[in-house]
């Protein structure tokens, strides 16, 4: 009934425990099921500049938000280069948790400038969709009480608030599509899904 034309990529965003690792890997496999070729994958990447920011983090504890900024762009350059761009190549539909604005909600929220972030990150390929699990500070971090992270520096609450305010502010744009992510699982897999199917991928004429 679908098909899907040439590869396409669907970013998840949202706060720390929002749930997006979770519904990316579902989504994948429903995707999977439906007979599309799908893959997850996930920023910060590991690459040599994301392992440079954490090294730069264990060395001097905390780190400038335009440093960050720029490692965390050149972070998604490779994982763009490397990963995504051939994957859109050849055709695969590419869901990664976690992208362009993530960096322009956390490191906006530490202060740098939104507009620089958005030119350093300018070669990064646009996603065809971007999908924002909404949930209420409390419930984020209730479940994410129930899970180890490997980026902990990033959850603390003030900042998380400010994270909240952009991620909201680049929806009020209409850059992305909020999902109600306080339902259960199933419930958000299959907005998400619905969303994919209807604005991503076409119906064959
Ligand atoms: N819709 C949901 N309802 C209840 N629990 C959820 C939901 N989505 C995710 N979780 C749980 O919350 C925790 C954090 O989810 P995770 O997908 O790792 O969030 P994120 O990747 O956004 O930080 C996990 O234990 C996960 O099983
Ligand atoms: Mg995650």
């Amino acid at each position: 009934m679908y098909s899907s034309r040439k590869g396409s990529l669907i970013a998840i965003e949202g706060i720390d425990g929002a749930g997006k690792t979770t519904t990316a890997k579902i989504l994948v496999e429903k995707l999977r099921e439906l007979g599309f070729e799908a893959e997850y994958t996930y920023e910060p990447f590991s690459s040599p500049f994301s392992g440079a920011l954490k090294k730069y983090i264990e060395e001097f504890g905390e780190v400038e938000p335009e440093i960050e900024a720029l490692a965390m762009a050149l972070d998604r350059l490779f994982h763009v280069k490397k990963v995504i761009e051939p994957l859109l190549k050849k055709g695969v539909i590419v869901i990664t948790d976690r992208y362009v604005y993530s960096s322009i909600a956390y490191q906006g929220a530490k202060g740098a400038d939104i507009d620089w972030i958005k030119i350093v990150n300018r070669y990064a390929v646009e996603a065809d969709l971007v999908i924002y699990l909404r949930v209420p500070l409390e419930i984020a971090l209730e479940r994410m009480k129930r899970k180890e992270s490997k980026w902990k520096y990033f959850e603390d609450i003030n900042r998380l608030k400010k994270v909240l305010e952009i991620y909201e502010s680049l929806v009020y744009q209409g850059l992305m599509i909020p999902i109600d992510a306080s339902r259960s699982i199933d419930e958000v897999v299959n907005d998400c899904l619905n969303l994919i199917l209807v604005k991503v991928i076409k119906p064959k004429i």
